[in-house]
């Protein structure tokens, strides 16, 4: 398809999205959305870039921060190896963000997709994007099967990306592709009455939008049975740091028993003592990419004298809000706050 690029930039010119990380060639802020915009949508993660930007205008005032409040400001996003990893990284940084493609590609946290958005964006280098979007529209306007998911179709959907690419406007390229598959080609209910390649596109000519892309694998989602104690103890409630190896990694939440199955918890944890464990509510479900967590919520009352194990941390209930903890904790907080 010779015009392909041409008709996509040309659609981009009158319908992109007006973003703020547009307005700028800044590498350090392009890198800064493009992590927080890579497993998030555009809307929900605006409102987290400005602050960012704001509370951390430069590699230097990021690394200089304290983790606990990157990963308190991040909260609520998801994913919180993304904020780890952009700290890690801006302290590898010596304030100064890299000017060349490896070593951009080189910072924690920086995958092929990440490397080649701020290279085309900030330094108009000609590296395409590969990422769900392009995936999505490639597949669907010519008519590719092979999987997106198997080795042999990333590196076609990348050798096909990386010839259609605009080299002149390598960052408009790329971000039109992207909001061709957000607003246009989208995952359902695709726009095609209003697409501007719809007269050549294969899918489309097939009556195949909705079977492509083609994945090769489900995606498998397991269960988790978590079992979260709300400890109070006169001004004080227990937190438990959470360590590494696990989902949300140095983000804090109430002390918890996990158990292999459903159903309430039939053994009380040694701390509590002769106090009573008390149900509060019925369990949550809380969905996360490749898990589901059942959460039952409790609370227990301990006296002052009660011995606080040393993987928890005792904190003024007032400052609780202060902690980055998981949503699911937020949300179960809620319930007694
Ligand atoms: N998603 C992530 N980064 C993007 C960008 N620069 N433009 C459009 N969508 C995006």
């Amino acid at each position: 398809m010779k015009n392909f690029s041409a008709v996509l930039l040309k659609w981009y010119k009158s319908n992109k999205r007006a973003l703020p990380f547009r307005d700028t060639h800044n590498p350090y802020l392009i890198w800064l959305s493009e992590i927080i915009f890579q497993q998030t949508r555009i809307a929900q993660g605006l409102a987290y870039y400005e602050k960012f930007a704001k509370r951390f205008p430069t590699p230097a005032a990021l690394a200089a921060a304290d983790e606990d409040e990157v990963l308190k400001l991040w909260q609520g996003l998801g994913y919180y190896s993304r904020a780890r990893n952009l700290h890690a990284a801006a302290k590898s940084m010596n304030g100064v963000f890299p000017r060349t493609y490896e070593g951009v590609r080189a910072l924690k946290g920086v995958g092929d997709y990440t490397a080649a958005a701020i290279c085309s964006m900030a330094y108009q280098m000609p590296c395409a994007v590969v990422d769900g979007n392009v995936y999505r529209g490639l597949s669907r306007v010519f008519g590719i099967d092979t999987p997106i998911d198997s080795t042999g179709g990333k590196k076609e959907f990348t050798a096909l990306a990386q010839k259609l690419l605009d080299k002149k406007h390598p960052g408009d390229y790329n971000q039109a592709i992207m909001d061709f598959g957000a607003l246009i080609c989208t995952p359902q209910a695709a726009q095609c009455a209003t697409c501007p390649l719809t007269k050549t596109c294969v899918a489309r000519r097939k009556n195949r939008v909705s079977a492509l892309p083609v994945k090769a694998q489900k995606t498998k989602v397991s269960e988790r049975f978590f079992h979260y104690i709300y400890v109070e103890q006169g001004p004080f409630v227990w937190l438990h740091k959470r360590g590494a190896g696990d989902i949300w990694q140095n983000l804090y939440e109430l002390p918890l028993v996990e158990t292999g199955k459903s159903g309430p918890l039939t053994k009380k944890p040694a701390w509590c003592g002769r106090a009573k464990l008390c149900a509060v509510g019925t369990p949550v479900k809380h969905v996360l990419s490749h898990r589901v967590i059942w959460a039952q919520l409790y609370k227990v009352i301990l006296s002052p004298s009660a011995k606080i194990p040393p993987e928890f941390l005792r904190v003024k209930k007032s400052f609780l809000e202060t902690y980055a903890v998981p949503r699911l904790v937020q949300k179960l907080l809620e319930k007694i706050l």
